[in-house]
């Protein structure tokens, strides 16, 4: 992988400043396409230091979600939509029919898509994101295009991919809002903003929406161990857009609740089983267990593509688990005994008893989950 576009946090922040207006949301982006580069933010370097990759081929694309250059649930679908792409851009004709050469395209594209399946196995987004690509893919086989059109198009789905996540995460931000009063604490965990996203992230969509129409939330973020995307992430997001936002360990959250300084809490996922069973960072169990000790609502945001109705529980959903030195050496030195046994899930599973709502780009979802969350994708 080559590494061939560094810019300073000046540089990227007064870029930015001439791409937004004063009172609408600045980012930076986790994912860019320029047209011609795949620039990917290193999120394993924030908040000490902002490094664009070029990624160039899947394979690139591959290493990063695995490594968690770029993490959260939709960052990966779109980083991988944009792989697919790469794997095909420098496909030609080599001397083969056009129907011969649009096969062979539609091929790479499947292994493409299946080799980028195996980066990591929690994210729903991750399969919905590669599912679209091949399927568009298809599509275009079948509408009789040449092989330089079908890849044109395919570039431009994964641009689509992106774009709609934009516009997914911000109804999003306007639904979640409606539940959250001035003057609110609100407790997240992980990080589910606009670096996982292409925007607004899902779970911090009200806050940037809440900062652009003048309402006071005091946003709480766990740390979220062991790879601290709370700590590194979201308060460094939220902090950059000037939110007000408080950086606890995830051992205190009990107590923050117990002081009364949190009116809810709300978190993204990875997949919402068909009955509302939730996977998301680990450590999102205790947090809703804690709320719902404190008596506290605790609500998921998500864009419809994490819902998985072929996944029946909780149960179904494949929990990734890292490696070890997450935990042993997780602060750049051991913090653990050598050889030490350790277990690292990076997800768990929050029962849907402990969901008080699902908020979607299509609204706020309730319980009974199972018939709810169908109906909505009935809609769709
Ligand atoms: O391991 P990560 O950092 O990819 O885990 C991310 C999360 O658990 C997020 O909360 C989830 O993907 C939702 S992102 C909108």
């Amino acid at each position: 992988m080559t590494i061939n576009q560094e810019h300073s946090a000046q540089e990227i922040f007064e870029t930015l400043e001439t791409l937004e207006t004063s009172t609408e949301h600045a980012a930076l982006q986790s994912v860019r396409w320029t047209g011609e580069q795949l620039l990917l933010l290193d999120q394993r370097l924030l908040p000490e230091e902002i490094l664009y990759l070029d990624l160039k081929t899947p394979e690139d694309v591959w290493e990063a979600i695995r490594q968690l250059k770029v993490r959260g649930a939709p960052a990966i679908g779109i980083a991988a939509a944009y792989g697919i792409y790469l794997g095909v851009r420098h496909l030609t004709v080599d001397g083969r029919s056009e129907e011969d050469a649009n096969q062979n395209l539609y091929q790479t594209v499947l292994e493409h898509a299946q080799y980028l399946a195996t980066s990591r196995p929690t994210a729903v987004n991750l399969f919905w994101a590669l599912d679209r690509m091949t399927n568009k893919t298809q599509v275009l086989l079948k509408a009789g295009l040449n092989l330089n059109q079908i890849k044109q198009a395919i570039s431009e789905e994964a641009i689509l991919i992106q774009a709609e996540d934009e516009e997914t995460n911000r109804l999003i931000g306007e639904h979640a809002l409606t539940l959250f009063e001035d003057g609110f604490g609100v407790l997240t965990h992980c990080n589910a903003g606009g670096l996982a996203t292409s925007k607004y992230g899902t779970a911090l969509a009200p806050f940037y929406l809440a900062k652009e129409k003048g309402m006071a939330i005091q946003v709480f973020a766990d740390e979220t161990r062991p790879v601290l995307q709370g700590a590194r992430l979201t308060a460094f997001e939220l902090q950059q857009a000037g939110i007000d936002v408080t950086l606890i360990c995830d051992n205190m959250a009990g107590a923050v609740m117990a002081k009364g300084w949190i009116q809810a809490v709300i978190v993204g996922t990875d997949r919402v089983a068909a009955n509302g069973d939730v996977a998301n960072k680990i450590g999102t169990y205790s947090a809703a267990v804690l709320a719902k000790a404190h008596g506290i609502p605790f609500y998921v945001a998500c864009p419809l593509s994490t819902l998985d109705l072929n996944t029946p529980t909780g149960a179904d959903i494949p929990i990734e688990e890292r490696h070890e030195d997450e935990i042993t050496q997780g602060f750049g030195k051991r913090t653990a005994p050598k050889g030490v046994k350790v277990y690292n899930p990076a997800f768990d599973i929050t029962p849907n008893e402990y969901v008080t709502a699902i908020i979607t780009e299509k609204g706020i979802i309730r319980a009974p989950y199972t018939e709810n969350l169908s109906r909505l994708l009935e809609q769709d």
